[in-house]
């Protein structure tokens, strides 16, 4: 096997511009293995990277192929990897320097993978290690514990259906937005109050937070710092990270200026407000995905699906994606 199918383009641009081409299995070096895909999930970072939004912070090579995190089988293992074998079953989010997971095949460290609850199929594995590794290190970077109020914004999204269950998971009492036809719905995955964002204002009713997970961003940050208890912190996943990204990224100096310059303003806000702000640039976890899979197996973590795509109608998944309002992920299923 030297070739293989990917959802490729040759240049940026919308869904329109993908195509399932044939191109070269990845080739694995130490400590990785090679995966064979089963499904993936569309996250915004996917189309983002399609149109060239983040190419500030990382350019990767045409023919570009998008696909962020997934499920499939450890094809073949590299020298040195040695918490998996060949035949396992796992789920991933790879290491930010790589993406590609719309494909046949996908080479993946070790570090980053981990093997998932038998119980999940692929495509509820493949939903689970972006968005849930993002909610993980919001709620660990405030370091929310039981008993916190907390305020999930997009409670039904791709993240936000996670992290309603994670925080729950925690035992600290959620407050989520949603829109009325998903009031129910996350309720059922932990929220205790639902605020409707397209009928009443989150800001209005006197109750303070202390942690808010901001999924929004721009405008919608400042107000989240005025719902907090005094110290309480805003977690954004929407706005531009922290600097310290540019220099993990190995970008010039300039990139980290901008990103200084696009934090000034929050973190005076927060400061004005006696509040804290951190912006978030989720990584890479195999342990913390392990974490995850303990969570599946005990029920306080269950995958949400809003559709599956065959791999064929990748175009479509994604453009359905960018609509912005599916309910919990949207999955490419490339193979049974
Ligand atoms: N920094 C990071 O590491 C990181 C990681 C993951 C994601 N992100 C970012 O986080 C954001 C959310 O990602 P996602 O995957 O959860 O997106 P998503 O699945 O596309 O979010 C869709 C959800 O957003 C809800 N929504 C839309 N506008 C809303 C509003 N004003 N208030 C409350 N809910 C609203 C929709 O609800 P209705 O259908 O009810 O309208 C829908 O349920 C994206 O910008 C993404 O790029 C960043």
């Amino acid at each position: 096997m030297t070739t293989m199918k990917a959802a490729a383009m040759q240049s940026f641009g919308g869904p329109e511009k993908i195509n399932i081409s044939d191109l070269p299995v990845p080739a694995i070096g130490p400590g990785e293995m090679l995966v064979r895909m089963k499904s993936a999930s569309i996250n915004p970072i996917d189309w983002k990277t399609m149109l060239g939004k983040v190419k500030i912070l990382i350019q990767y090579p045409f023919p570009l192929v998008p696909g962020s995190d997934g499920a499939g089988v450890v094809e073949t293992i590299g020298p040195g990897v040695s918490r998996f074998k060949v035949g396992d079953r796992v789920y991933f989010r790879p290491g930010k320097d790589r993406i590609g997971t719309f494909s046949q095949y996908f080479v993946v460290r070790e570090t980053e993978a981990a093997v998932f609850p038998s119980k999940l199929s692929f495509d509820e594995a493949a939903s689970l290690p972006l968005a849930g590794l993002t909610s993980w290190q919001a709620l660990d970077l405030a370091n929310v514990k039981a008993g916190d109020q907390v305020l999930i914004h997009a409670g039904a999204g791709g993240v936000g259906a996670l992290a309603v269950q994670l925080a729950r998971a925690r035992g600290a009492i959620v407050t989520a937005t949603c829109s009325a036809k998903n009031a129910d719905f996350v309720r059922s995955l932990g929220a205790t109050n639902i605020i409707d964002y397209r009928t009443e204002d989150y800001t209005s009713g006197g109750k303070r937070f202390d942690f808010v997970f901001d999924t929004q961003g721009g405008k919608e940050t400042n107000r989240c710092m005025d719902v907090l208890k005094p110290g309480g912190m805003v977690v954004s996943i929407a706005n531009p990270p922290d600097p310290i990204e540019a220099v993990k990224f190995g970008r010039p100096w300039y990139v980290k200026l901008l990103l200084q310059l696009a934090n000034i303003a929050p973190n005076r806000a927060a400061r004005k407000r006696g509040v804290q702000y951190r912006a978030l640039l989720m990584d890479a976890s195999s342990s913390q995905l392990e974490e995850m899979a303990k969570l599946i197996e005990k029920g306080s973590l269950k995958p949400v699906i809003d559709k599956i795509f065959p791999f064929a109608e990748t175009r479509d998944a994604i453009a359905y994606q960018m609509l912005g309002h599916s309910r919990g992920k949207v999955i490419i299923h490339i193979e049974d």
